[in-house]
């Protein structure tokens, strides 16, 4: 079993992670078992700031690293909070914070403009100086909804409404919202980049 470090200490990212690498024969480490403090994030782009994690984390652990960053873009506000969403009401804030300031933002925008999209990036380095990270993106397209529904997930998910369930992120079971979201399709996107580097199969070299 290939042990990896992953570089998140956010516990509901650890779960939905994890459950979904758990047949794949990856043994995670979360970074904090390992006392590793988190990085800065100070890229300007989610697929930045996964590269920063996941090197950071290698660099601590010496083991190969997986890191994620991810973010809600809200068409009526031009994508933001994007790559800022965990610190959208500010540096410390907490989701329930991040969450009040974009139902605050969002309050006048009627429901035919209220787009939004999770976006995920997914980022696995072999070392910290790694020249060749597998990077894989996923993109999770819903609507902000007006009002709060559902208790599972995290974050801004009591309010991201999938039309096609007629349902709130919050509202759906994990595993259903692991088949779709943002962070199942980058890092099933992920696994099967990495297999393939490993097995050689689809390797161009
Ligand atoms: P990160 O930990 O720096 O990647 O920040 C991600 C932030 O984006 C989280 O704190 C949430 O605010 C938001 N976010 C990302 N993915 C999700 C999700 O699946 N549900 C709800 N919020 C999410």
């Amino acid at each position: 079993m290939q042990r990896v470090v992953l570089a998140s200490s956010n516990a509901h990212k650890l779960r939905e992670i994890g459950e979904i690498l758990a047949p794949s024969g990856i043994e995670l480490v979360p970074q904090t078992a390992l006392g590793i403090a988190a990085a800065d994030e100070t890229g300007r782009s989610l697929i930045d700031n996964a590269l920063l994690k996941a090197r950071h984390a290698a660099a601590h652990a010496r083991l190969p690293a997986i890191a994620d960053d991810s973010g809600i873009e809200v068409d009526a506000l031009d994508g933001r909070p994007g790559v800022y969403s965990a610190r959208y009401a500010g540096a410390r804030a907490s989701d329930e914070q991040n969450l009040k300031k974009l139902e605050q933002e969002l309050a006048l925008v009627p429901h035919d403009r209220r787009g939004a999209r999770y976006v995920c990036a997914m980022v696995y380095v072999r070392y910290a100086t790694d020249p060749s990270p597998i990077v894989c993106e996923g993109h999770w397209v819903g609507r902000i909804a007006h009002e709060r529904r559902g208790n599972n997930g995290f974050g801004y998910d009591p309010v991201f409404f999938v039309p096609e369930l007629g349902l709130t992120a919050a509202e759906l079971d994990p595993g259903v919202k692991n088949a779709m979201s943002h962070r199942g399709q980058a890092l099933r996107a992920l696994l099967v980049a990495l297999l393939g580097v490993q097995t050689g199969i689809g390797a161009v070299s």
